[in-house]
């Protein structure tokens, strides 16, 4: 990953995150291995290269000892990480209960998680002072290697609390901050007892970005009408002071995903999995084991589609790679154990003895793996229940240049808005209507799929992660000069 080996400096950039592009496993005392972490974000942001970067956020372990915290921070500090050391009681209320178990459904407009509604209810206020704790400590760390003219870039639902807690330490720090969820009607917002609080931290930031406009959109009205403040074309006015509000639609480092298409292991790899699926149409879900991806629905459309067409039982397979997330949260455990259930019952009822309908792993695969699959998947199924962007369905466009192959994708992704006129659109909660999209997807005619691919590839090369990152630390920059020249008129 070239955004970790260091490179000529344009402009020092302090990326914040929850998760640290790295994951550290403890080998010995002062000894750790690191691995890429999974996830849209990190993908994105290892496509940005122009700028001299440090990335600070937690290693995803509790190292409660200082020979392990030494040892983890200097490894961590080759890949241009600082780390920021949660204990397990913070991780247990601000990352599994406040951010996983109340934001995040709740942003996905899934609600609290039915079975246990009132305990979350009860146990808010004390996650809530978790999340403000661990914001504070990301603040610390940031205040700790801030220099002066660095841009400061928090990203994410985890640190809403940290624009605020940044100014209070230095009010003239250039400040952004990015969602890479969606912003729910502010219906849903209100619902949080925390809405005010959180709404009031954002809006410290210089700028706020999202990744469409209605999910902007959806901001600012969170803060006219809980707030009563001023909605404008340029973002959200309080007392004289603006802070511009505005859509950044992220993409991917598109040139990697094609370069790594011509790698001879790669090559090997695609030669290898078209011989193991001959004969047959490989259909290709990649997603993180997460509620929001809408993975049962996706399972239960494809019995369908075998239900209503037997011709095709033996003619086409589904991969369903579903890498286990968030693991510690119940609700997580719940969905992977239903997953199982699904597919076993399926692959029992279509299955031959020489070959079952669904193969589902539960595990990620490494980026050579993975652009294999991509590579020679007919049709990818992208059923996200909501989804911040959906940097998958942008992976799989990338890799199929060759084959043209169609992508399915929920309405709810927010790639819809950038994806849609080459995709199949559905409403992943329509089992039907999914069903007969995988018929129509499977029957596309070559000069269709050429056509829709076309559409999808000029898009995804085009609006790169780079030029995401260029895009909104560029206009971070002129906001603050703006900003100046108004004070001083
Ligand atoms: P999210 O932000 O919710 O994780 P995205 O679709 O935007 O969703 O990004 C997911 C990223 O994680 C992609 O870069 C994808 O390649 C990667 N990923 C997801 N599942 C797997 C998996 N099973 N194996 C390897 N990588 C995965
Ligand atoms: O896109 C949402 C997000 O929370 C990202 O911040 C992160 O890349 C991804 O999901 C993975 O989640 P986690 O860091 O909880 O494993």
């Amino acid at each position: 990953f070239e955004w970790l080996d260091g490179r000529p400096s344009k402009q020092r950039l302090l990326v914040v995150a929850n998760r640290l592009p790295v994951s550290a496993i403890r080998k010995g005392e002062d000894s750790w291995q690191l691995e890429v972490s999974v996830g849209g974000l990190v993908t994105a942001l290892l496509g940005v290269k122009e700028f001299e970067a440090r990335w600070i956020g937690w290693a995803g372990v509790n190292v409660p000892d200082e020979i392990g915290q030494r040892a983890l921070t200097k490894a961590l500090a080759e890949k241009r990480c600082i780390p920021v050391f949660l204990d397990e009681e913070i991780v247990h209320q601000y990352y599994n209960g406040y951010c996983n178990n109340i934001l995040w459904p709740l942003f996905h407009y899934l609600g609290l998680p039915q079975e246990d509604r009132l305990a979350t209810t009860r146990s808010f206020q004390s996650q809530f002072d978790a999340y403000k704790k661990a914001n504070q400590m990301f603040a610390d760390v940031v205040n700790e290697h801030y220099e002066e003219g660095d841009v400061v870039w928090c990203h994410d639902y985890h640190l809403m609390f940290l624009p605020k807690c940044l100014k209070e330490y230095n009010s003239k720090m250039k400040v952004g901050w990015f969602l890479h969820t969606p912003f729910p009607s502010s219906e849903i917002h209100r619902t949080l007892p925390s809405r005010s609080d959180l709404l009031r931290s954002v809006l410290c930031a210089d700028l706020v970005g999202f990744h469409t406009y209605d999910y902007a959109r959806h901001f600012v009205s969170a803060c006219t009408r809980i707030l009563g403040l001023e909605g404008t074309p340029e973002g959200v006015e309080d007392q004289g002071r603006l802070t511009r509000v505005a859509a950044f639609p992220i993409g991917i480092d598109s040139d990697r995903f094609i370069r790594a298409l011509e790698v001879p292991q790669v090559q090997e790899h695609i030669k290898e999995l078209t011989e193991r699926f001959a004969g047959r149409k490989v259909m290709l879900g990649v997603d993180r084991l997460d509620m929001i991806k809408g993975i049962p629905q996706k399972i239960l459309a494809f019995e369908k589609f075998l239900e209503e067409n037997p011709s095709w039982r033996d003619k086409v397979v589904l991969l369903q790679i579903a890498v286990p997330t968030r693991t510690d949260v119940p609700e997580y455990q719940k969905l992977t154990s239903q997953v199982h259930e699904i597919v076993g019952r399926i692959n029992g009822r279509f299955g031959t003895l020489t070959a079952v309908p669904i193969h589902h792993l539960d595990r990620s695969l490494d980026f050579h793996a993975l652009c294999a699959l991509y590579a020679v998947t007919d049709v990818a199924l992208v059923t996200s229940l909501r989804d911040g962007m959906n940097l998958v369905s942008y992976e799989f466009v990338a890799c199929q240049d060759s084959k043209k192959g169609v992508l399915i994708l929920s309405e709810f992704a927010g790639a819809a808005q950038s994806l849609g006129a080459g995709a199949i659109l559905v409403n992943p909660w329509n089992i039907t209507e999914v069903a007969s999209s995988i018929g129509q997807a499977l029957n596309m005619l070559p000069e269709e799929r050429e056509k829709r691919h076309r559409h999808n590839f000029v898009h995804v090369t085009t609006h790169t992660a780079q030029e995401w990152a260029e895009t909104f630390v560029s206009e971070l920059n002129d906001t603050v000069v703006e900003a100046q020249l108004r004070t001083t008129q």
